[in-house]
């Protein structure tokens, strides 16, 4: 549904109308009451009942059902192509949610790249809660069938990954998935729904870090669970009333106010993420350039099926291992060294001693010589000639020897 009662909202074919114009006006119908065209941020926690049990526009309790997050939800379900949509109070929060659909005793796979806090939650809590789980490289899908056991009942993928940009081909994934009678379930924060739908490609659903690129701009922190599966859904209905984790109905509003704009924010953050892979190709402080983007990359023919773009995520690996890494993300001034990615502004961050801490000492664990970009919209040669000047000062404080060095330049 676009946008409820099609007199008010002017949309009578919801599935004629394009991805940006999906983002603008899909569960937003005109104020009914004042024609704005902005959906109301509806702070109430109650609603009023015309009689015990009849809701008087179908909410109760703010808890378990909010306008704001409605139009919210309704327009990223419409984004990912899925029927059904959840928002949560963060994206962990949101994985917290599906994961809860594993018993004590139940296997859950999980691919060898992730972000480090999803393994923390599967590792520690669900782990802890008698979930087992084991890490398989998913790009040979077959080597699920190795893992697979009686109690195995998920697979769980980020594509492409975080850190190492590691693109997994969801569809091969999906396919084995379902012949051995367990669901997938796609991180799709890298790619957003604008590059990448994984539904379409077969997953049983999809999970956000609405954080990112969907708030797009540094100031919200929530979470987006899309999926088709019913039964999924009446679980996610009732993990959100039951277990609480909502967003506010100003984080809605905000999260709504992004995603408005991720289509033209999506192609910029490629456009300049690209425009900084050919700084760091010419650079010779830089072992490795890891983007999908890139013909050398070996998950670029797939990116190419099943993406519509590359993304604006950017890692690399340097020359003189950890001083040099954390020599360059200390050097920039345009890049904000921060944990975070996908919004407006750059940021630039040391995955092993931040955001991928928590994977240490596991199959996670990411190379301590890896710099991760988070490509934003500044302008492209601010961006180029911060990042360059940066890797000059790699060279400075952490020395390689020279026959270690790229030899490009
Ligand atoms: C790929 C991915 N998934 C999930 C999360 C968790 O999201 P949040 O920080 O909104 O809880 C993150 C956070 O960085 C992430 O990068």
């Amino acid at each position: 549904m676009l946008g409820g009662d099609p007199q008010v909202s002017g949309f009578e074919d919801p599935g004629a109308f394009g991805f940006e114009t999906r983002a603008i006006r899909a569960g937003q119908p005109h104020d009914p009451y004042t024609g704005a065209v902005v959906t109301p941020i509806s702070l109430a926690t109650t609603f009023a009942q015309d009689a015990v049990g009849r809701p008087r526009h179908g909410y109760e309790y703010g808890r378990t059902g909010n306008p704001t997050r409605h139009a919210y939800q309704v327009c990223v379900a419409s984004l990912e192509g899925a029927r059904h949509g959840f928002a949560f109070a963060s994206g962990l929060a949101a994985c917290d949610a599906l994961l809860r659909v594993l018993r004590p005793g139940d296997c859950l796979l999980l691919g060898d790249d992730a972000y480090g806090g999803t393994f923390r939650l599967i590792d520690s809590v669900f782990g802890n809660a008698g979930v087992e789980h084991a890490a398989v490289d998913l790009t040979a899908p077959d080597k699920l069938r190795d893992a697979w056991t009686p109690s195995t009942r998920m697979v769980w993928l980020e594509s492409p990954t975080n850190p190492l940009l590691t693109v997994v081909d969801i569809e091969a994934v999906c396919a084995v998935t379902h012949e051995l009678g367990g669901i997938v379930v796609v991180d799709n924060t890298f790619a957003t729904p604008y590059l990448q739908q994984p539904l379409a490609l077969g997953a049983d659903a999809v999970v956000h870090s609405a954080t990112k690129y969907l708030g797009g701009h540094s100031d919200v922190v929530g979470g987006f669970v899309a999926t088709d599966d019913d039964r999924l859904a009446d679980h996610l209905v009732f993990t959100q009333n039951a277990v609480g984790a909502v967003p506010s109905p100003f984080d809605c509003y905000l999260t709504l106010r992004g995603v408005k704009t991720l289509g033209v924010r999506m192609d910029r953050h490629e456009a300049s993420a690209q425009a900084l892979v050919e700084v760091l190709d010419a650079h010779r402080a830089v072992r490795s350039v890891l983007y999908p983007g890139r013909p050398d990359h070996p998950g670029h023919d797939i990116a190419r099926r099943q993406m519509s773009g590359f993304g604006g995520m950017v890692s690399f690996r340097l020359y003189g291992g950890r001083a040099a890494a954390e020599c360059v993300a200390s050097s920039t001034r345009v890049f904000t060294l921060a944990e975070s990615l996908g919004a407006v502004e750059s940021l630039i961050e040391h995955p092993g001693a931040m955001t991928h801490a928590s994977a240490a000492g596991s199959a996670l664990e990411v190379p301590d010589d890896l710099v991760r970009l988070s490509v934003g919209l500044e302008t492209a040669s601010d961006l180029a000639d911060d990042l360059g000047t940066a890797l000059d000062a790699a060279l400075e404080c952490a020395p390689a020897s020279p026959s270690e060095l790229n030899p490009v330049s």
